[in-house]
């Protein structure tokens, strides 16, 4: 149709920078013929324009959509953007993809998030006592006062340390008191717990859900009771019901001449904890509730000691702590925040976890061991309280 020339001469015309210097186009001649015949070229180039453009269009939105096999073929060799595996069906600037994943992630259910935990805002105060016991240590201020977290159905554990470490309401010349400490548990016998509470008076229930993922709420409210209603306790502590409780060595170890009357808090001291990230996991805390990827040295939960002036600052500081599962690691944070740190027990060998085998004489040495049954401690303390020498080199 067109020459060599007349090919590149008119693909030059579109840039239109070629009337100048071709001399044809003067000529009054040819002009009517010429202008018609652009007239037309360009018509078709802009039809052709237009029918690429919504041929594209339409290839783009059946590829994104996943559908249309037929048309996917025919489009195949276009530069579309085809959606790949979880890859959002749209640009993402490589700075904001990360943040995508991380919301897709977060739509993904685990334990935690499926019973949402009640961030109580520290708060014992949220919740409201059930059975509070005000009067038990108004009368005659103890020493000592062991809270016991326990499930209100766990009757065993409760009359197991009622008949053991529980049961001495004076020991080394100073007064003790020992109390459980109980969420609400849909299952349980309102009418049993109030008799056996009137038996003991050692019942201290308050309104929140009692299960694990809400340890961090009893933990609180154990502080807030100590602060409320037994303030001039001297010490307290706060001890797992599944424990042996050497209360002479406990009790012997805090009138130690230099044991700190105030900040001070003791236990089984851990740092460099990593935190669990694996959901599966009964300790899982994901990262919204706690960022940082270790825990602050904190003491381990099964039983740590502390001066009474402790309870009214971590409830005043767990405010602006945001809470976490972690009852023991959460205990830590607030002391972290108060800006207070960690004492080491006089002797570190007397806060044990886990025991192997029973020994009287190693028994007679520790303040705790972690036990397997309500059954074994009374078989354990029986043992021990029995007349005579405790260790075989020293009698
Ligand atoms: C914790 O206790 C609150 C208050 O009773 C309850 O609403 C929430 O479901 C409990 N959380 C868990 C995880 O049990």
């Amino acid at each position: 149709m067109f020459s060599a020339q007349n090919g590149s001469r008119q693909r030059l015309e579109m840039f239109g920078d070629v009337k100048e210097r071709n001399p044809l186009h003067k000529k009054p001649l040819c002009h009517g013929k010429k202008s018609s015949f652009r007239f037309w070229f360009q018509f078709l180039v802009l039809v052709c324009l237009l029918l690429l453009c919504l041929f594209y269009t339409v290839c783009n939105n059946t590829l994104s959509r996943g559908k249309g096999v037929s048309v996917q073929s025919t489009c195949s060799w276009l530069p579309v953007q085809t959606p790949r595996g979880n890859a959002p069906p749209y640009r993402v600037h490589p700075k904001h993809r990360l943040a995508l994943n991380d919301m897709n992630e977060n739509t993904e259910p685990h334990p935690a998030q499926q019973q949402p935990v009640q961030y109580h805002e520290a708060y014992p105060h949220n919740y409201r006592f059930v059975m509070e016991n005000a009067e038990v240590c108004k009368v005659n201020s103890p020493f000592l006062v062991l809270m016991v977290p326990v499930a209100p159905s766990n009757v065993a554990a409760r009359d197991a340390i009622r008949a053991t470490w529980g049961k001495d309401q004076v020991v080394q010349g100073k007064k003790l008191l020992t109390l459980f400490v109980l969420g609400l548990d849909k299952t349980h016998d309102v009418e049993k717990l109030q008799q056996e509470n009137q038996q003991h008076n050692d019942l201290i229930q308050s309104n929140f859900l009692d299960t694990y993922l809400n340890l961090t709420i009893k933990t609180m409210v154990i502080m807030d009771w100590l602060a409320t209603r037994c303030p001039a306790a001297a010490y307290a502590m706060k001890v797992d019901s599944d424990m042996f409780l050497n209360i002479d060595n406990l009790v012997i170890m805090l009138k130690k001449p230099g044991i700190p009357q105030n900040n001070y808090l003791t236990g089984m001291l851990k740092g460099n904890v990593p935190v669990i990230r694996s959901k599966n996991s009964k300790w899982y805390v994901p990262e919204e509730m706690y960022p940082e990827p270790l825990y602050p040295t904190y003491p381990l939960g099964m039983g740590y000691v502390f001066s009474n002036d402790l309870p009214a600052k971590l409830v005043e500081v767990s405010k602006s702590v945001k809470p976490f599962n972690i009852e023991d690691a959460y205990i830590g944070m607030c002391i972290k925040k108060l800006g207070l740190s960690l004492t080491s027990p006089p002797d570190y060998s007397q806060f044990r976890d886990y025991n192997t085998r029973y020994d009287r004489c190693e028994f007679s040495k520790v303040i705790t061991y972690i036990l397997d049954s309500s059954e074994q401690l009374i078989h354990y303390w029986t043992d021990y309280k029995k007349p005579g020498p405790h260790c075989k080199e020293s009698g």
